[in-house]
């Protein structure tokens, strides 16, 4: 193989090409993300979170007693708060019973942590003020253990921390009450005292730190389709998501489980904050998945018209919300949150590979004009519809060039082969038209060879970031055991954290990305074009470091030579940082090796059989 390059022909790309798409999907965010350990920690989970009808689906979901003269039930008189409208009520005869919580598959727990519980009570008996809490071991072995004391007539919030003595991976969580009579009990909480950078409320700090190391330009979310739900009563709506936690909306998460809403919009802005990405929320547009009717089952439909100027306008108080000043009425239940400096959202999301019809239409345009009318200075990035089989991306195409929208977001999940033969995917766009945020893609599966056909079509993505500003990979998190889409770029459970070979994938293009695209022309020593079509190249510079990065990916079962002439820009500077991720085409866990080389003489490059091999030279 011999590569020419063409340096005094580089071009601008965009400096945002890799981001993450996260959707709470599989578990991502309750239980998973969101570093809250208990399971139904308000009494919410309702049979109709299930399609199924799971009777084990209910109110009393992840709790149970142990012990005797011990009973509880759930009541809703009287709640927390309206939104919020379950809680227990623990009768006791004889203390020594308790109310146990099981949470995630498990509350995981570790040696000499500290772990901050937090739960709300009401005495309805005057006597029924104390309640110890305890962390148990699997075996039932006492973790650690305080007393709460000071239950009253009115609901009072108690805080206290507790150091577990031993890891666990399948602790659970329980409630003893002190004295016998009927306490009330709401919103039982257990975090780790060590979230993502401390936050209240915060982040399952190992799983976020993952996410951080890909060091994404962006963050999507929070879907995909949970963003438009499956029917009008299920859409998104991201003011049910901020507040206290108690008066925030819970509800049925499309994916077949219950969302607490826990982690919602403010949380969703500060860890972009915190990880240095922009936040792209993605809202509906103003139709449920597919157009679906009020309860979904594939009636047409979307939001009545007479209630989209509220719709439309709950879209644009977002915009305020994370970018309004403290005096507005959003900016201000911000700045209540903790967070008065505003969050400078740039983008803004509207639909979700919708089903392009009238019904759609109609609605779609109404909020992206809306939007462009108060906020020109918002991206506002479209969709162009779902790109599965028989279906493309013409019609949502057509209103967009007409529209003149200047985003738009594709989807698609393929073989490793279409991947393969469709590296010239972006060559052909129009560059007068919208740019295109390639939202959710990946080659189904998991192995090395799924990711170098991620890593090779990423080298085409590169050459035309020109056009394709923003990409994402497919959803970002996946828990073991409660997976409902593949492939997914981290799988993870309580303890333990699996990023895919995608994943480095994604990595290597995050860490090692450029602004400015050197072009380069390949031949190849064969005229058959499947062979030539398996070494995909790339090379970027990064303005801010000068490093020169080439992206090498060779998919052929065989090492190959490269011979390419970096001297006309790398200078005399031949050291490199050399990453090679490679192994056999079906591994499913391979870590990328790392090393300082230099770079031979005659320019010539050994590329191993089914390996990406990064270079990376010092600016000069
Ligand atoms: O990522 C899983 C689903 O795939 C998303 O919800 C949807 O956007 C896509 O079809």
């Amino acid at each position: 193989v011999s590569v020419q390059l063409q340096p005094s022909a580089g071009k601008p790309i965009s400096s945002m090409l890799t981001g993450v798409f996260f959707e709470d999907i599989n578990y991502a965010a309750d239980g998973g993300l969101y570093a809250e350990l208990i399971q139904n920690r308000d009494f919410e989970y309702a049979l109709t979170d299930k399609e199924s009808r799971d009777k084990n689906w209910n109110e009393t979901h992840s709790w149970s007693l142990t012990g005797n003269d011990i009973s509880w039930k759930v009541d809703s008189i009287n709640p927390i708060h309206p939104n919020n409208a379950h809680y227990a009520l623990l009768e006791t005869k004889v203390t020594g019973g308790m109310l146990v919580n099981s949470g995630f598959d498990g509350v995981a727990v570790k040696a000499g942590e500290t772990y901050r519980f937090s739960v709300s009570l009401k005495a309805i008996d005057p006597n029924a003020k104390s309640v110890t809490v305890l962390l148990l071991g699997k075996e039932g072995k006492t973790l650690a253990q305080t007393t709460i004391n000071g239950a009253g007539s009115n609901w009072k919030k108690f805080n206290v921390s507790l150091i577990a003595s031993a890891t666990d991976g399948e602790a659970r969580l329980a409630l003893q009450p002190r004295e016998a009579g009927i306490l009330a009990i709401d919103m039982v909480s257990l975090f780790p005292a060590k979230t993502f950078k401390g936050r209240v409320n915060g982040l399952r700090a190992d799983l976020a730190q993952k996410v951080a190391e890909i060091r994404p330009r962006f963050v999507r979310f929070p879907g995909g389709c949970v963003a438009h739900g499956d029917g009008i009563g299920n859409i998104y709506h991201w003011k049910n998501t901020i507040g206290p936690l108690e008066a925030r909306k819970p509800q049925r998460n499309l994916w077949g489980y219950h969302q607490t809403a826990g982690l919602g919009y403010f949380e969703y802005f500060q860890f972009c904050e915190d990880i240095g990405a922009e936040p792209v929320p993605v809202v509906a547009a103003g139709v449920p998945c597919q157009n679906s009717g009020v309860g979904g089952g594939g009636q047409q439909g979307g939001i009545p018209m007479a209630e989209m100027d509220q719709y439309v306008q709950d879209v644009i108080d977002l915009i305020e919300y994370a970018n309004g000043d403290i005096k507005t009425v959003w900016g201000r239940r911000r700045a209540e949150s903790g967070h008065p400096a505003p969050f400078n959202l740039k983008y803004i999301g509207i639909g979700n590979e919708d089903l392009i019809t009238d019904v759609f239409e109609e609605r779609y345009l109404m909020i992206c004009k809306a939007v462009k009318a108060k906020y020109p200075e918002i991206v506002v990035i479209g969709t162009v519809g779902p790109f599965f089989e028989g279906t493309d991306y013409r019609e949502g195409w057509a209103i967009a060039d007409r529209e003149k929208i200047e985003m738009v977001d594709e989807h698609y999940y393929q073989t490793p082969g279409w991947f393969i033969n469709n590296q010239d995917f972006y060559d052909s766009y129009d560059r007068s038209k919208s740019k295109v945020y390639l939202g959710e893609y990946a080659s189904r599966g998991t192995t090395l060879f799924n990711a170098l056909s991620e890593a090779l079509y990423l080298t085409g993505v590169e050459r035309n970031a020109d056009i394709v500003t923003m990409a994402s990979y497919a959803p970002l998190l996946a828990k073991e055991g409660h997976t409902q889409w593949n492939p997914d770029l981290i799988y993870f459970n309580n303890t333990e954290i699996k990023p895919t070979i995608s994943y480095e994938v994604q990595k290597i293009y995050g860490v090692h990305a450029g602004d400015v695209y050197i072009p380069a022309t390949v031949s190849v020593s064969t005229n058959d074009e499947a062979v030539r079509k398996r070494i995909g190249l790339s090379v970027v510079r990064d303005s801010k470091s000068g490093d020169i990065v080439v992206k090498l990916v060779n998919m052929l079962p065989v090492a190959t030579t490269l011979k390419i002439d970096l001297g006309q820009i790398i200078g005399a500077s031949t050291d490199a940082t050399k990453i090679v991720l490679k192994g056999k085409p079906g591994d499913r866990q391979i870590l990328p090796e790392q090393a300082v080389v230099k770079l031979q003489a005659d320019g010539r490059l050994n590329l191993d059989a089914y390996s990406f091999t990064v270079l990376r030279f010092k600016g000069r």
